[in-house]
């Protein structure tokens, strides 16, 4: 692993979590996987080498419980969702170098492999533990065959992970009442001799590894807490057919044994590097010089996978003698509307849905990957999208192109002969740095503003000097400010290419430009675009008010209808079977998920949260939800701004003790000024008060 800023001159491999084999993708999952693509992308125009693999993860209980469900082999009904997802990426532009699968020859070989030097080394032993039986289905009850209480939370937990609450993965024996998710009945326990890899000796190994890691600061803090509380060692075998089997050497009983998935399903990330590597050749791209050298090696995942990740993995990796991970980018999930996504509840943006619904693949690329930073939640509502999609994709960057273009192909026919000038040189070379930067903050939002901030300039450029009245009067100075444009319009399209590859391509055509932007280096944004080019064409069109109106009613049609179908003890997929790993921590709350990001008591302090007393409040005018509020701290009456109006019957306010942030900082709203924030809780806007005798313009700590 190296420190050197991307690009470097060592081969880099970027990866994505590997979807479970089981069922639909959903935006969900897209996040992720359109994260990497942008990544990988966006590594590229900084002429970095850089390939992007994965594949399907065909095994464990998620898989073999679904295909149980179905009465259908694992292994065909995994094969079956593997294809389609192998059609599904590409139609969202996510461009696999090799996606392969974890069944595959590859994978088993690789896996059975690095068991094999784990255990050489010392790595591995054996311990007779206490595995959960459902003795009426007469099976073991590996991980989400068995559900209870995570020991360490208390939130309700499946068998190896607690993915409502606190997302600790949970050794076998670990969940507290287990009961057997075939038959709802309590689980027994039988001894059974397993394989454990010695991760606890790893601690100060990956306590260094995570001082040097890049990527996203959640994928470091949560681990070095788990290091700090101790590691355990980790059960890397379960009692189930359907898996790697473990590579016994025939006489220590481990020959019924497979591997537990999460083994096999990170080293497929190697196996995938290592069949594009040797479909290409070495020369064009060395994988075991990325994964047994100092190939740089790039994790985009989601932020409920972290443990086996930093922790695991690594450990793993070190293990078997192989090279670590540089960054690790964690992502945050999706919530659609404020409530978390659930495909029980079917309160999820289905990818096949969205395609159907005729929108193009480029449009939720941008919203998924510019809408809040990486780690952070990002909400999908239609609407929402529609705002985005229309400021910033039509308002902002579709219309500098069609505008620049359309100007400079009719007076020009294309690119006028002229110098681009320093001012818009510098502009351009300056959105170049920007994303570099961004790249190496693993900002893929940096990297997408910097692409519609340099379209922004582009309009206040062409608006400032308004060509359309120099073509007459100064046709010099029209040419030159045309000139400018066009190239603001190439280098945005450049820029764009890996948040919106296809869009990207069509201005890149557009601009008269031959080849693949996809192939350009961000250096080409300074190029001048050939001389000619053809009428050019509108890139991106306005998403209607009332097409957002018919999709939200669609959505809350089939929200209601599973809930329905739930409350009438129809089967639905969930909360009586192990639920989606992708809804995790949703599935059953339709609270905001947790910010995994902790802040510091002096962050706290920096609150100044005042009791108050409401004085007055009415509604402002022309605003549907605001109310303009008069409250007093005590020190001095605030007039304050909030969106209460519909929530409260605002004359019942006057006389309300209420609780205020009184250093927010001032904003105005309707042309009233609002001089603070008065909190409350939930949809319903419930204010918060004190319940004792807490005076006026007390502070609350
Ligand atoms: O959580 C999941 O959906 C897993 N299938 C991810 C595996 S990622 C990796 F390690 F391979
Ligand atoms: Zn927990």
């Amino acid at each position: 692993m190296s420190t050197d800023e991307f690009p470097t001159d060592r081969p880099a491999v970027v990866t994505c979590g590997l979807p479970y084999a089981n069922g639909d993708l959903h935006i969900g999952h897209l996040r992720g996987y359109i994260g990497a693509d942008a990544f990988n992308r966006a590594l590229r125009t900084l002429g970095q080498r850089s390939a992007y693999v994965s594949g399907s993860d065909m095994h464990g209980t998620p898989v073999a419980v679904n295909a149980e469900e179905q009465g259908v082999d694992p292994e065909d009904f995994a094969l079956d969702w593997h294809e389609q997802y192998e059609e599904t990426f590409p139609q969202f532009n996510v461009e696999f170098d090799n996606y392969g699968h974890t069944h595959d020859e590859t994978n088993t070989e690789l896996t059975q492999e690095i068991v094999r030097t784990l255990d050489e080394e010392g790595y591995i032993y054996e311990k007779a533990i206490q595995v959960a039986y459902d003795p009426d289905a007469d099976q073991y009850l590996p991980d989400r065959y068995v559900e209870g209480t995570c020991p360490y939370c208390g939130a309700k937990a499946r068998g190896d992970e607690c993915d409502e609450g606190c997302q600790r993965h949970l050794e076998p024996g670990e969940v507290e009442d287990p009961k057997s998710a075939i038959t709802g009945n309590p689980a027994e326990y039988r001894e059974r001799t397993h394989k454990f890899f010695r991760v606890s000796e790893f601690a100060d190994y990956l306590t260094d590894f995570l001082d040097d890691l890049e990527g996203t600061s959640n994928a470091r803090n949560q681990p070095r807490q788990w290091i700090e509380d101790g590691l355990q060692d980790w059960c890397i075998t379960r009692d189930m057919d359907w898996g790697i089997d473990y590579p016994a050497d025939g006489d220590d009983g481990a020959d019924d044994l497979v591997l537990y998935v999460w083994v096999d399903a990170p080293i497929e990330y190697i196996a995938s590097t290592k069949q594009y590597g040797e479909r290409v050749g070495e020369d064009e791209y060395d994988w075991e010089r990325v994964w047994k050298d100092d190939g740089e090696i790039v994790h985009v995942i989601g932020r409920d996978i972290i443990q086996h990740h930093t922790i695991f993995w690594p450990a793993m990796l070190e293990g078997a003698g192989y090279n670590a991970p540089r960054g690790i980018a964690a992502t945050g999930f999706i919530t659609i509307g404020g409530k978390g996504l659930s495909t029980s509840r079917n309160r999820a943006i289905w990818a096949r849905e969205y395609l159907d619904e005729g929108f193009h693949p480029d449009l939720l690329r941008y919203y998924l990957t510019t809408t809040g930073g990486l780690q952070q939640d990002v909400d999908f509502t239609w609407d929402a999208f529609r705002e985005k999609v229309n400021g910033e994709l039509v308002g902002t960057i579709g219309n500098f192109w069609y505008r620049s273009l359309l100007f400079a192909y009719r007076n020009y026919e294309g690119t006028p002969d002229a110098d681009v000038s320093e001012e818009v040189r510098e502009r351009i070379e300056g959105a170049i740095g920007e994303v570099r930067e961004s790249v190496n903050d693993y900002s893929l939002r940096g990297v997408g503003q910097a692409a519609t901030a340099l379209a922004q300039f582009g309009n206040e450029y062409i608006q400032r000097n308004e060509p359309w009245k120099l073509t007459d009067d100064d046709p010099d100075r029209a040419e030159q400010v045309i000139r400018d444009c066009v190239q603001i319009a190439k280098a945005v399209g450049v820029l764009l290419e890996p948040i919106a590859p296809d869009k990207a391509q069509r201005l890149w055509e557009q601009v008269g430009e031959d080849g693949a932007v996809a192939d350009a280096h961000l250096e080409d944004a300074l190029e001048a675009p050939p001389r000619n080019f053809d009428e050019p064409d509108e890139l991106f069109a306005k998403i209607e008010d009332d097409r957002v109106a018919e999709l939200e009613e669609k959505l809350d049609a089939r929200i209601e209808e599973a809930a329905a179908a739930e409350d009438e003890g129809e089967e639905t997929e969930s909360d009586d079977t192990p639920a989606d790993e992708s809804e995790a921590m949703t599935d059953t709350e339709d609270l905001e998920p947790l910010l995994e990001d902790r802040i510091s008591f002096e962050d706290f302090q920096n609150l100044d949260i005042r009791v108050g007393r409401i004085e007055s409040a009415e509604g402002i005018e022309g605003a549907d939800d605001l109310a303009r509020l008069e409250v007093d701290i005590g020190f001095e009456t605030r007039q304050v701004v909030a969106g209460i109006k519909q929530l409260h019957d605002l004359d019942e306010l006057s006389g309300e003790k209420c609780v205020l942030l009184a250093n927010m900082e001032p904003a105005e709203l309707f042309g009233v000024e609002s001089n603070g924030m008065i909190l409350a809780a939930g949809d319903e806007a419930d204010l918060l008060t004190t319940h004792g005798d807490a005076a006026i313009g007390e502070k609350v700590r």
